[in-house]
Formats: structure tokens, C-alpha cells, sequence
């Protein structure tokens, strides 16, 4: 078969049947969630802008993208810009540019992570690589992450651009610096927070300050938002790795048990080698270093005995307290108080 025929294969015209019901984010549906309801009409207008920059001549490119893109997903970072500009009062509108450009690069994050991550269930529906294959989805997370980036040249604000070039490349750190720690037990606390600040928090951190930046903010708020997005981002970060281990497949939309089955040694594992010693602490080491589910049960087991579950969800709490800390110097409006709610709901989540 040549590359070209392969490509064809490949491509799909129809849109999945199916969509997982929490994930629906079109602009007919209803916000669900309570933080969206502050900007709802502003979440509409970024979805819009979201499909009209999709476009590509390239028809498989328009595919793999709709496919990831109509799946829905929390937008969480968009809601995120959309709310940080509200609560500081900025009064135009090119807070639904930025918010678009942050949705992509989170969405090109998607396609290559569950290439590296050889995951098979995203947002309720096969992932991009199940479905197409690797080759397309990492080259259409390519497109994602510089369609962004010619839109964030015509956004044309060259502090914006820093940030999120600068984070851009932090992820890439992040996700290279896991993959040197996959399936090594010694890992430590210090070391996987690391990562999980790189991977996870850098964005939620850019999408808060570049839209202080935006907002045209002091120093001292645009400090404030950077540390909402940096606690923000680490809480959630902790919590979806516990739900990892203990999350429900079906209203996670992902697979559980991928961490493990890559033999990767988030907190709950590193809290509970902490606590055991012998067979049992070699179960857990063995299991992260040959990257296995076999023992998944008796993981889980010990995980929960040793409190591991609880400690990750209490230093998620903690975070999600520290981020509603940071708010307190930010103006008091209705938008300050829906990322109080996003702040609980990253620690109460259960998708
Ligand atoms: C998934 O992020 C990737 C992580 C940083 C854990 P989300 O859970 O925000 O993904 P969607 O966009 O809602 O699907
Ligand atoms: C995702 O971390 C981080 C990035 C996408 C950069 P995970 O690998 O834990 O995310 P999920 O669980 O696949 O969504
Ligand atoms: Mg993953
Ligand atoms: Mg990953
Ligand atoms: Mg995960």
C-alpha cells in the first residue's frame, strides 16, 4: 500500500455516534458544570472560533481534529482565561483568541500524550491513536500546536507570546523528563512534582497570567492569577492521578490503570513505597519497573491500606486551598467567585 492509499484508509467522513454525555460542550447544550455559567456566551464564542480554526485543506487533518475536538472535554483552560479576564475586568474581546489558542495547545498535548501514554480511551470514545493510527494523530498535534501559534501572532501581544512559547516548551520537558522516570521505583515526591508542574500546572499558569496580561494588570494581580493557575494546576494534576487508580472508567471517559500499565511512579505508588517495606514494597517496585497490570488488585489494596489515596487527595486539597488563597487579592465579583468553584471542583472531581 502506498503512503497515500494508507492515508486514505484512514480517513473518516462520519462523526462517532455516541458521545459521552459530561463532555458535550457544543453551544446548545447548557453549561453543566457551575463555574461555565459565568461565561457561558464568552464559552459559546470560543467554541465557535474552535471549529473555525480547525480548518485545513487537508481533510484528514479536519477529521483527527474534529474527532478529538467534538469529543467535548471539560475546556478548562479556556474557561480559565475567560474567567481570569472577567474577574479583572478587561472589556474587550480578544480574551476568546486567547482562550482558542490555549484549548489547542491543550489539545495537541491530548494527541501526542496518548501516543506516548499508547492510551486507547479519551473523553468517552476510542482516542485519536486507536482510531487513526500514531503517524496521524502526533503530526495532527502538530497542526494544533502551530495553528495555535499563528494565531497567537495575530494576536500580536509579544508578552503573551513569551509566556506561552516558554510553556509550550516547559510541557515538552515535562512529558520527556516522565518518560526518563517511567519505570524507575525511585523516584521521589520532589521529583514527580516536578514533572507534574511542568506537564500539567505550566499551562494552567499561562492561561491565568497571560490573561492578566491581557486584562493589562499590575504586577501584584497578575502574581495573584499566575499562583491561582500554579496551585490550580498542580491540584488537578494529583487528582488525576488518583483517579487513576481509583476513578470510574465510564464516567472518566479514560481507561484506568494506564499509570501503572507504563509502570509510572505518580504519588500514590511513592507515598505507599514510603510505608512498606519487603514483599510489599517490592510488589509496587516490581510493578512499576516491568510496567505491568497483573497485580493491579493488590496494588490497590495496599495503596488504599497505606493511606496513599488520602495523602494525594490531601495535598491536592491543600493546592486547591492555596489557590483560593491567591484569589483574595483579586477583585470581588462573580467571576472571582466561579474560580473559587473550579478550585473545589478540581479536588471533588470525579471526570
Ligand atoms: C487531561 O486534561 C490532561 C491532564 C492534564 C490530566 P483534562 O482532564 O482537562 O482533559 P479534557 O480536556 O477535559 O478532556
Ligand atoms: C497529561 O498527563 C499531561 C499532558 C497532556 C501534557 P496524563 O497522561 O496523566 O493525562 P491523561 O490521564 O492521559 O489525560
Ligand atoms: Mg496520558
Ligand atoms: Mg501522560
Ligand atoms: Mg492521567
Amino acid at each position: 500500500m502506498t503512503g497515500a492509499e494508507a492515508v486514505q484508509t484512514l480517513t473518516v467522513t462520519d462523526r462517532p455516534p455516541s458521545i459521552h454525555p459530561q463532555f458535550l460542550t457544543n453551544q446548545d447544550f447548557l453549561p453543566m458544570l457551575p463555574f461555565q455559567n459565568a461565561v457561558a456566551p464568552d464559552l459559546s464564542a470560543v467554541n465557535d472560533l474552535i471549529i473555525k480554526e480547525l480548518h485545513s485543506d487537508v481533510g484528514l487533518v479536519e477529521n483527527i481534529g474534529h474527532y478529538i475536538v467534538d469529543a467535548g472535554g471539560k475546556r478548562l483552560r479556556p474557561i480559565l482565561v475567560l474567567l481570569t479576564a472577567k474577574c479583572l475586568e478587561y472589556r474587550e474581546q480578544r480574551h476568546i483568541e486567547l482562550a482558542t489558542i490555549i484549548e489547542f495547545i491543550h489539545t495537541a498535548t491530548l494527541l501526542h500524550d496518548d501516543v506516548v501514554d499508547m492510551s486507547d480511551l479519551r473523553r468517552g470514545r476510542p482516542t485519536a491513536n486507536a482510531k487513526f493510527g500514531n503517524a496521524p494523530s502526533v503530526l495532527v498535534g502538530d497542526f494544533l500546536y502551530s495553528r495555535a501559534f499563528q494565531m497567537l501572532v495575530r494576536l500580536g501581544n509579544m508578552d503573551i507570546m513569551a509566556i506561552l512559547s516558554d510553556t509550550t516548551n516547559v510541557i515538552s520537558e515535562g512529558e520527556v523528563q516522565q518518560l526518563i522516570n517511567a519505570r524507575n521505583p525511585s523516584v521521589t515526591e520532589a521529583d514527580y512534582l516536578t514533572v507534574i508542574h511542568k506537564k500539567t500546572a505550566a499551562l494552567f499558569e499561562a492561561a491565568c497570567s497571560t490573561s492578566a496580561v491581557l486584562a493589562g494588570v499590575g504586577e501584584t494581580q497578575k502574581q495573584a492569577a499566575w499562583q491561582f493557575g500554579h496551585h490550580l494546576g498542580l491540584a488537578f494534576q494529583l487528582i488525576d492521578d488518583l483517579l487513576d487508580y481509583e476513578g470510574d472508567q465510564t464516567t472518566l471517559g479514560k481507561n484506568i490503570g494506564d499509570d501503572l500499565a507504563e509502570g509510572k511512579p505518580t504519588l500514590p505508588l511513592i507515598h505507599a513505597m514510603s510505608q512498606t517495606e519487603g514483599a510489599e514494597q517490592a510488589l509496587i517496585r516490581d510493578a512499576i519497573t516491568q510496567g505491568r497490570l497483573d497485580h493491579l488488585q493488590d496494588i490497590l489494596a495496599l495503596v488504599r491500606r497505606c493511606g496513599s489515596l488520602d495523602y494525594t487527595r490531601r495535598k491536592a486539597q491543600n493546592h486547591a486551598a492555596a489557590a483560593e488563597e491567591a484569589l483574595s487579592t483579586m477583585p470581588d465579583n462573580e467571576w472571582r467567585h466561579a474560580m473559587m468553584e473550579l478550585a473545589r471542583f478540581s479536588v471533588t472531581r470525579t471526570f
